[in-house]
């Protein structure tokens, strides 16, 4: 089933999400109509929050052909290093991208879509996807990365188009 997406600045955005308790049929069912959303779209990643889902699950697949499917379950960064920028997007803030400088290398912790605890390292696009969902389960945009002027433009530009 395809979920409508919640677009900037809408507030639930916001909201921080809240800890996966149990992995059941009723997570793995939000996983399968995620990943449906997130192809559809289509982008490399979604995070519950922006289905208006405030518990803590991401799904990405960085693939050309939907090969690479990776869902993390209360993700979280246990390491980061070095530095990049990177040109980033959000199925959020529709047609906006901007470069936006996070960890280069990350080692992350989760559970799998059947409880299983994992570790996963990542760099480049899958490290800065990564990290800009698990800002998404903290209520934060990649766009709260940039000035405070290009911010305020983007905000201008966002009450134009929705009058
Ligand atoms: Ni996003």
């Amino acid at each position: 089933m395809l979920l409508p997406i919640l677009h900037y600045p809408d507030k639930r955005l916001r909201i921080k999400a809240a800890p996966i308790a149990k992995v059941d049929d009723s997570i793995r069912s939000l996983v399968k109509d995620m990943f449906e959303t997130m192809y559809e779209a289509p982008g490399i990643g979604l995070a519950a929050t922006q289905v208006n889902c405030h518990i803590r699950l991401i799904v990405i697949d960085t693939s050309d052909d939907k090969s690479q499917p990776l869902c993390l379950i209360n993700p979280h960064i246990i390491e980061k290093d070095g530095e990049l920028e990177w040109s980033e997007g959000c199925l959020s803030v529709p047609n906006y991208y901007e470069c936006v400088t996070r960890a280069n290398h990350i080692k992350v912790k989760a559970l799998d879509q059947h409880g299983k605890a994992f570790e996963l390292e990542a760099q480049e696009l899958l490290g800065v996807c990564i990290q800009h969902e698990i800002d998404h389960l903290d209520g934060i945009l990649f766009v709260d990365h940039l000035s405070k002027l290009k911010q305020r433009r983007l905000l201008e530009k966002t009450r134009k188009a929705q009058q």
